[in-house]
């Protein structure tokens, strides 16, 4: 079958630059055009005989998604860079090429882990509320303090791509840098005499500890009731990773013990639910999963997956294949 014949589906409109290369190269593309997360049966009914899927993070791609898409479906292409919602040797067993969108939203996800630190350092979200309700009635010495972040302590748990320009972006703060890693990264050692230290350690020395692992079953629930134990009770948590690595319901008694002094958060255990007991706290900022959220970042996400998807269709490899395994 030609390139152009192929068919392919897109779970939720993206923007219009990837869009634009699916439509340059493939007469059969189609779109969820719905604006609201696609349920488990609409996935299964749209996916029957398509040769390419472009999902995003919200959809769980697994054996029985691919079994009813059909043996002619060649690549499922993300529109994210984390893939823990992708059964990876699922795909791989069955010849699917997997691809992720890795680079383009490190500098968005990372400035947004550094918005969230402020924001709960500095308590912006609560101010802002109490601001518009207008119940400033004067200057005053104890309102809304929040912690120092200048000269303080940051760890970063995962200094990969995200964390590293985390820890890089520090520079203007002149911050002490502790960080966790299967691997020493030189960089960070260099530029900002950054030590690598054991989990615990980390927890223990930080005043800001901002994660960065993908979620894996070694990094689930990673941050538990041992883990805020740890924690200053000054520190702050801000998590732009995955929900699961946060175990929610400690997080919430570390957050009413005062075991910790605040969150910020981007995703949640059971996305798009959030804990009823954390909505109700002010030392915690709530984002809805928006840290790549950029016009720039979300139009090179979609162009970026878009070409991994064309380039696997075309029999090529995809610059970013995350399972090199299924072309032997
Ligand atoms: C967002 O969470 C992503 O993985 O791209």
């Amino acid at each position: 079958m030609s390139l152009e014949e192929k068919r392919v589906y897109v779970t939720r409109v993206i923007p219009q630059p990837g869009l634009d290369i699916l439509n340059t190269n493939l007469k059969h593309v189609s779109i969820n055009t719905a604006d609201h997360l696609l349920s488990r049966k609409e996935l299964l009914e749209n996916v029957k005989g398509l040769d390419g899927l472009l999902p995003l993070l919200t959809e769980r791609i697994d054996g029985e998604v691919m079994d009813t898409a059909g043996p002619q479906l060649k690549i499922v292409a993300n529109h994210a860079v984390g893939y823990d919602n992708i059964d990876i040797p699922a795909a791989t067993e069955r010849g699917i090429m997997v691809t992720n969108t890795p680079g383009v939203l490190t500098h968005a996800t990372a400035d947004f882990a550094w918005t969230l630190l402020f924001s709960t350092a500095r308590r912006i979200a609560e101010a802002d509320v109490f601001t518009r309700a207008l119940k400033y009635k004067g200057w005053g010495p104890m309102m809304y303090l929040g912690g120092d972040i200048t000269g303080r302590t940051l760890g970063i748990v995962g200094a990969g791509r995200i964390g590293a320009a985390v820890a890089l972006k520090s520079r203007g703060f002149d911050m002490k840098i502790l960080y966790t890693d299967a691997y020493q990264n030189e960089t960070l050692e260099k530029e900002l005499g950054a030590r690598k230290v054991e989990f615990e350690e980390l927890l223990k020395e930080s005043d800001f500890v901002s994660v960065h692992v993908p979620l894996l079953d070694t990094t689930h629930h990673l941050f538990d009731e041992t883990a805020f134990k740890l924690m200053k009770r000054t520190a702050y948590l801000v998590n732009t990773s995955r929900g699961p690595v946060v175990k929610e319901a400690a997080l919430v008694k570390a957050l009413k013990s005062g075991e910790i002094a605040g969150a910020g958060l981007d995703v949640y255990e059971e996305e798009p639910k959030i804990h009823p007991e954390l909505i109700k706290l002010q030392n915690v900022v709530l984002a809805p999963h928006i840290a790549s959220a950029t016009i720039e970042t979300r139009t090179n996400m979609a162009t970026m997956a878009a070409s991994n998807l064309i380039e696997g269709l075309k029999g090529n490899t995809p610059p970013n294949l995350l399972n090199p395994e299924v072309l032997k």
